[in-house]
């Protein structure tokens, strides 16, 4: 089981943190040149379709985390310090997308629908924000479990 969890704990992290690096490095300058309708309109569009794995993650990456936490790792008490380290700020990443996901874009759609380009734009920028913020928290929050599983905390 405690193998299972693992397996699906890194196939998670792998697909939120991976796309968000795909969406945020390459993904985004090289849609720099398009008009401005058809950029947002396309960001919607990639988000709808993104956005339903990034719940899943949300999901997964707690539930999955907490049974090896008290299956493999006897607890809080007993676990390394990086398992602390990712969970924090795990819990930050999972609170950042809700809010992203039911405000900037939510305000995103709405703003695409109704063909309104400079709020859909300014929504646009918000979730771009969040979205760096995220990307940046999770590949240190990796580097941490990697670096931490070898030795670098103790
Ligand atoms: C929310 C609470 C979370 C808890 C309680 C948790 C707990 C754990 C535990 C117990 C391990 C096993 C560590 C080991 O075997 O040494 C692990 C591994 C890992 N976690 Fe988390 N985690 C959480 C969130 C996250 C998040 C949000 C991410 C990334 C977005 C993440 C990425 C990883 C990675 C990459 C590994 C190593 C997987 C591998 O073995 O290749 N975790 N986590």
């Amino acid at each position: 089981m405690n193998a299972l969890a693992i397996t699906l704990h890194g196939l998670a992290a792998t697909v939120w943190v991976g796309g968000m690096f795909f969406a945020y490095i390459v993904l985004r300058p090289s849609m720099s040149l398009l008009e401005p309708h058809r950029r947002l309109t396309i960001w919607a569009g990639v988000f709808k379709r993104f956005f339903p794995w990034v719940w899943m993650a949300v999901f997964v990456l707690p539930l999955t985390g907490y049974w090896l936490v008290f299956g493999a790792f006897g607890g809080f008490a007993t676990s390394p310090i990086y398992i602390h380290i990712m969970h924090g700020i795990g819990l930050l990443m999972i609170a950042l997308f809700i809010y992203l996901y039911y405000r900037p874009y939510a305000a995103l759609k709405n703003a695409v629908t109704a063909e309104s380009w400079p709020e859909a734009g300014e929504a646009l920028n918000r979730v771009r924000h969040i979205v760096l913020v995220n990307l940046v928290l999770g590949l240190f929050l990796v580097a941490v479990v990697y670096a931490g599983r070898y030795g670098l905390f103790s």
